[in-house]
């Protein structure tokens, strides 16, 4: 690829995510092939097909624990060809994950787990609090903060994997299959919780093979089948597609806001309490 292709395309400082005709092969298996796209800033994106489509792949070469056998992929402008020991640290300072399997510290509490995340980048002891405080509070969590993982139920264990994505305000959260253990009303909790996140500024880009998550979606979805990229559509669902779908109901932004700010002050007093 040329330089000036680069300029003009995923270079572009509004580009978080970009993929350059990237082909994935694990030996002999093509897990993606000739797969172009490009998330831009505050986008939020579902990657559906089925089970063995490519969707994880996309996330490993998101964080780069993968790398194209053909292509580039291009992070924050971040550049999978030359990326070398010392740039994937950067490169996953920007990133946020989300597994389906919830990967929780078990012998740690609901605080520890998130904590944990901001300890091992440095953050010091005072701003840490303030921290875990804002994205348990976000999450609707923090009441719960001295219970241990095992004694939460799956889609608040999720909740608490989501602060820890976040804790460190990360330019992009990636998910894959975040709602794979939960049922289908907690599924859309964790959805809505997501699109809370996105609302912040933070892009957010999950995987599903969830039909019913993907048809009330109203934003970008990229197809994928057999590892290509078989349709990137916006689903347009008029004024619902900036707000948030809860039990089937788009609620105004100015109530989530409004909800959020409160939660937030309740947590604040009980903090000063302590
Ligand atoms: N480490 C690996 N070694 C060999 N083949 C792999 C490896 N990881 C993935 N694959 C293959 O690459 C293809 C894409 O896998 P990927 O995990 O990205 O699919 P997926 O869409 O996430 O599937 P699922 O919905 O089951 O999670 C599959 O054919 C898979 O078998
Ligand atoms: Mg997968």
């Amino acid at each position: 690829m040329a330089e000036s292709d680069l300029y003009n395309g995923p270079l572009d400082p509004r580009t978080v995510v970009g993929f350059h005709h990237v082909e994935l092969s694990y030996g002999g298996t093509k897990a993606l092939d000739d797969v172009s796209f490009r998330v831009t800033n505050g986008e939020f994106v579902c990657i559906t097909g089925p089970s063995g489509a490519g969707k994880s792949s996309i996330l490993r070469l998101i964080t780069m624990d993968a790398f194209p056998t053909a292509g580039q992929v291009i992070v924050r402008g971040m550049i999978s060809t030359r990326m070398n020991r010392g740039s994937i640290p950067r490169l996953r300072r920007e990133i946020g994950f989300v597994f389906q399997d919830f990967r929780l510290l078990e012998d740690r509490d609901v605080y520890e787990n998130v904590a944990f995340a901001q300890l091992v980048v440095g953050i010091p002891g005072a701003e840490i609090k303030r921290n875990v405080m804002r994205v348990l509070t976000q999450v609707g969590l923090w009441q719960k903060r001295r219970q241990m993982p095992r004694t939460l139920s799956g889609g608040e264990q999720q909740r608490v994997a989501i602060a820890r994505g976040v804790v460190n305000s990360p330019k992009i959260l990636l998910a894959d299959e975040p709602t794979g253990n939960l049922d289908p009303a907690v599924a859309q909790e964790i959805v809505d919780l997501l699109f809370e996140i996105n609302d912040g500024g933070t892009c957010v880009v999950f995987s599903t093979h969830d039909h019913d998550i993907v048809r009330s979606f109203g934003r970008r979805v990229l197809l994928l089948e057999h590892g290509r990229l078989v349709s990137d559509e916006e689903r347009r669902l008029g004024d619902r597609r900036k707000s948030r779908l809860t039990d089937g109901m788009y609620r105004p932004r100015e109530e989530i806001e409004r909800e959020a700010r409160a939660r937030e002050t309740a947590a604040a007093r009980q903090l000063e309490g302590e």
